[in-house]
């Protein structure tokens, strides 16, 4: 087992220039990585398993059944998984491929979080000791150049994260992925489809209150780095479906006029009650508008997989 560390180590520094850039622009907002540290990779975790948030289960289900399908292509590949987190979804893809299968790929889990590559990739060669895993930290969206490939490659790229990238990051993601991939490789892509808005909003709107906590714990991360006291009980958890841009969007709403020090700025933050900050955007796809990402990547869709009410689909695509 290989571990390579391609991150750039960033100064507490820039942290803090960019969390106060982003808490005084106009709208407020926070970049989404910051929702996960331990507490927030738990309460994610949580998330997951939600009777309201069907996404994790109908991704399983679909790939358990593809899996067979896909095998033929899996195998003597490079099977690269972008954003490969704790490795639970590939784990089901690799459950119902033959060991034979196993035995003639190289799996590179790339991820941002160092010790989420540590821990899977060991989990994981516990779990399939016949297969070769070489795991990767980096940011892919800035240096998918760094994945190695010598051979024909697979890419998976699960959890609809794609939809948690802007329209425009999305489309320069699939770009520069198409870009990378030559005429044998494959992508799969898992995507959380439009649907009815009220199966959508409930989904981050959970009666827990699980996700609420999660969307609050930004704050408690933003305090870690800034030095400020947000309160996050004088926030509220507030998730829409915004039809004119096709996605989920995350915010939090002062409950009441705000002003938070920033010491190691000596500056202030000002809210107005009501003001909200933007913490995450999760886009939703049609059939349509995942042609429109595969022709821009110039790729094809080559097979959907999806389920009976069509809520989320894995989409196999090979460039034209
Ligand atoms: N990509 C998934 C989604 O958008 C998972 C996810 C990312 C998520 N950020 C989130 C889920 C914030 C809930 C809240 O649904």
């Amino acid at each position: 087992m290989i571990i390579e560390d391609h991150i750039p180590k960033v100064g507490e520094s820039s942290i803090q220039e960019e969390l106060l850039n982003c808490l005084t622009s106009e709208p407020k907002m926070l970049p989404s990585m910051y929702f996960y540290d331990n507490y927030g990779s738990e309460l994610f975790e949580k998330i997951t398993q939600l009777e309201e948030y069907y996404q994790p289960k109908i991704e399983m289900l679909l790939l358990r059944s593809t899996a067979r399908k896909l095998k033929g292509e899996i195998k003597d590949c490079d099977l690269v998984e972008l954003g490969s987190g704790d490795c639970s979804k590939i784990s089901v893809l690799l459950d119902e491929i033959p060991e034979e299968i196993r035995q003639s790929i190289v799996y590179y889990p790339v991820d941002i979080c160092k010790e989420a590559i540590e821990r899977s990739a060991c989990n994981l060669q516990e779990k399939y000791p016949e297969m070769a895993i070489h795991g990767i930290t980096a940011d892919f969206l800035e240096h998918l150049e760094n994945i190695p490939g010598k051979r024909r490659r697979f890419f998976c790229f699960f959890g609809s994260t794609i939809g948690n990238l802007s329209e425009e990051k999305a489309f320069e993601f699939m770009e520069n992925l198409g870009d990378i991939m030559s005429r044998d490789d494959r992508l799969l892509l898992g995507i959380d489809m439009v649907k009815d808005i009220d199966i959508i909003e409930r989904a981050y709107n959970d009666s827990k209150g699980i996700t609420a906590e999660f969307n609050k714990n930004i704050l408690k991360v933003t305090n870690s780095h800034l030095g400020t006291d947000f309160d996050p009980e004088e926030f509220e958890h507030v998730a829409f479906f915004n039809e004119n841009n096709s996605r989920i969007e995350m915010h939090l709403e002062a409950k009441k006029d705000l002003e938070i020090d920033i010491p190691f700025f000596s500056e202030k933050i000002v809210f107005k009650k009501g003001e909200t900050i933007h913490t995450e955007n999760s886009h939703k796809y049609t059939a349509e508008s995942i042609s429109r990402l595969a022709d821009a990547a110039g790729l094809t869709m080559k097979n959907t997989f999806t389920d009976e009410k069509e809520w989320f689909s894995l989409v196999e695509m090979v460039k034209v």
